[in-house]
């Protein structure tokens, strides 16, 4: 009863074919929808980014990156010649602060943890600040002053490159006064405080910034389209033609960019793709983490693909078994003496019984444990889920539930990454001819150096789902594989390349970009 019932809630995750090729089409028709207009379900914020650098740039910068799992700071010295060296600290956000009463509690612990960074790494600049505080107020020398690249994976109205509105929270993140002002400015404020010698001189999203990492580094000659994160949250960013950005073109009062390269770089906030359920799935599962959650009825694409999610999409799936009078999942009680789940003990301290009680990290056991009876996956739910002697019977069931709900996560990720690549033509250019047409500085010239032949969609990813989750890019990729337009054919076209903390690179990238526009020599 239990292995029926299991496959029976492992089907409730299916998403085929059929469904795959219906989400597809609504997916372009948001992306043309959010680049026509505001307050579509799909955002396409413009991001001002029309070039990145030719990789001939030297300097020192530094960059923070809030959003991810960490908080992290990093300086960035690129050497000139296309490489680059990074030191960098990390830290967990503490919880409290990502629901913090006020913005400034959030945004002095970036502060201080950038002027901690100084202090330990960067002597020479840091020297000064203690000068500066002490009312001996000499401003910071040129080459005392570091520009910083802000990575706020969060959607912002931006209207410059070092400017943007808060328009919401994600992510579990809910500060309420945040919504609305300017992030740089936060920060700024915060940096300006401890006299800090550091210019948020740009914002960055962290798609944006792997989308430059990625292009920076990658060797293909077409450059990359796309840069995805499938990590806490998720969401992409693509290379988009600036006259279909008609938002922004028509918009008297956008800031000033570059338009010679015909290029913008377009965040699409895709975590938002179909809030209105037009053609996502919708399990009860779905359902109730939704109702739970602190932001019901947005972010209705990441709330089925992202990691911060699908371990709390796994755990209401288990409970519904657990629950179940008739399926002994976890329980003796109501098995007879003879049962193999009769000695099976979950405790009342599990972590299972509470909201977010189960990590997404667990999926990724799950899926990688092949050993015999599943020794991983049972030791897991024992130290970890206080769940202990759980039979292999039991053990496969929650390895199916699992599975499905991994699955149809990859699903929807190639639904975005498809839209894309048909959206923007990239599937119609034939072989070879993209050295030719390519207009743009955002990709920066490169030599043939694997041999490519411009042939190739190259996409950029990160995060910790892509990373850790086994079998996520091939279940992607048999997903694009069953969409109409993009077939086998098409599928072998589009490489998928893990930009590993691109983010920290691309946001330095992007603020070396926006010292030379801010302050020609
Ligand atoms: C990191 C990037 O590598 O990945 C961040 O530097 C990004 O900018 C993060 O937000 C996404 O992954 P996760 O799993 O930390 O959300
Ligand atoms: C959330 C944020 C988005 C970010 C993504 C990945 O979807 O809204 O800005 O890029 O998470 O971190």
């Amino acid at each position: 009863a239990l292995a029926e019932q299991a496959k029976r809630v492992a089907a409730e995750f299916e998403f085929g074919d059929d469904a795959v090729n219906k989400a597809v089409k609504e997916f372009i028709r948001e992306m043309d929808e959010g680049l026509e207009k505001e307050g579509t379900e799909m955002s396409q914020i413009p991001t001002y980014v029309t070039a990145v650098p030719n990789g001939t740039e030297k300097g020192l910068y530094m960059a923070v990156d809030l959003g991810g799992t960490n908080f992290r700071v990093c300086s960035i010295q690129l050497h000139g010649n296309t490489t680059f060296s990074l030191t960098q600290s990390k830290v967990a956000i503490p919880r409290e602060l990502m629901v913090a009463k006020t913005s400034k509690e959030l945004f002095s612990f970036l502060a201080k943890q950038i002027e901690a960074f100084l202090k330990t790494h960067h002597e020479e600049h840091y020297a000064g600040t203690l000068r500066r505080r002490e009312g001996n107020s000499v401003p910071p020398q040129h080459d005392e002053i570091f520009n910083l690249g802000f990575t706020f994976s969060f959607p912002v109205n931006q209207i410059g490159i070092n400017k943007g509105m808060l328009m919401r929270w994600t992510k579990g993140f809910d500060i309420q006064d945040a919504v609305g002002k300017d992030v740089c400015a936060l920060l700024q404020h915060e940096i300006d405080e401890l006299h800090l010698p550091v210019k948020v001189a740009a914002l960055v999203n962290d798609t944006v910034g792997t989308l430059m990492a990625r292009s920076y580094t990658s060797p293909g000659k077409t450059g990359t389209l796309l840069g995805a994160i499938f990590g806490t949250g998720t969401n992409g960013a693509y290379v988009e033609r600036l006259d279909k950005v008609t938002k922004l073109t028509k918009d008297k009062n956008a800031g000033e960019y570059d338009s010679s390269t015909g290029e913008m770089i377009v965040n699409t906030e895709w975590g938002s793709f179909d809030n209105s359920l037009r053609t996502l799935p919708n399990t009860p599962y779905d359902i109730e983490l939704d109702e739970k959650s602190v932001n019901p009825g947005i972010q209705m694409f990441e709330k089925r693909v992202s990691g911060m999610f699908l371990g709390e999409l796994l755990r209401l799936a288990l409970l519904k078994l657990i629950k179940d009078p008739n399926v002994p999942l976890f329980t003796d009680d109501n098995s007879s003496s003879n049962d193999v789940h009769s000695t099976t003990q979950i405790h009342d301290s599990s972590p299972i019984w509470k909201q977010w009680g189960l990590d997404t990290s667990f999926l990724s056991v799950c899926a990688g444990d092949s050993s015999p009876g599943y020794r991983m996956l049972r030791q897991t739910l024992d130290k970890d889920y206080d769940i202990s002697a759980v039979s292999a019977e039991d053990a496969e069931a929650v390895r199916e539930i699992a599975a499905a709900i991994g699955r149809r996560a990859a699903r929807l990720a190639a639904v975005a990454i498809a839209g894309i690549v048909i959206n923007t033509g990239r599937l119609d250019r034939p072989s070879g001819s993209a050295t030719t047409e390519r207009k743009s500085s955002i990709e920066p010239p490169r030599g043939d150096v694997d041999g490519s032949d411009g042939d190739e969609i190259d996409v950029g990813v990160d995060g910790s789902l892509v990373e850790f989750y086994p079998n996520f890019e091939e279940y992607i990729r048999e997903a694009l594989r069953a969409v109409a337009e993009i077939g086998t054919k098409g599928e072998k076209r589009v490489r998928i390349g893990i930009a590993k903390d691109g983010s920290g690179v691309g946001a330095a990238l992007i603020a070396l970009v926006a010292g030379q526009v801010a302050a020609p020599e």
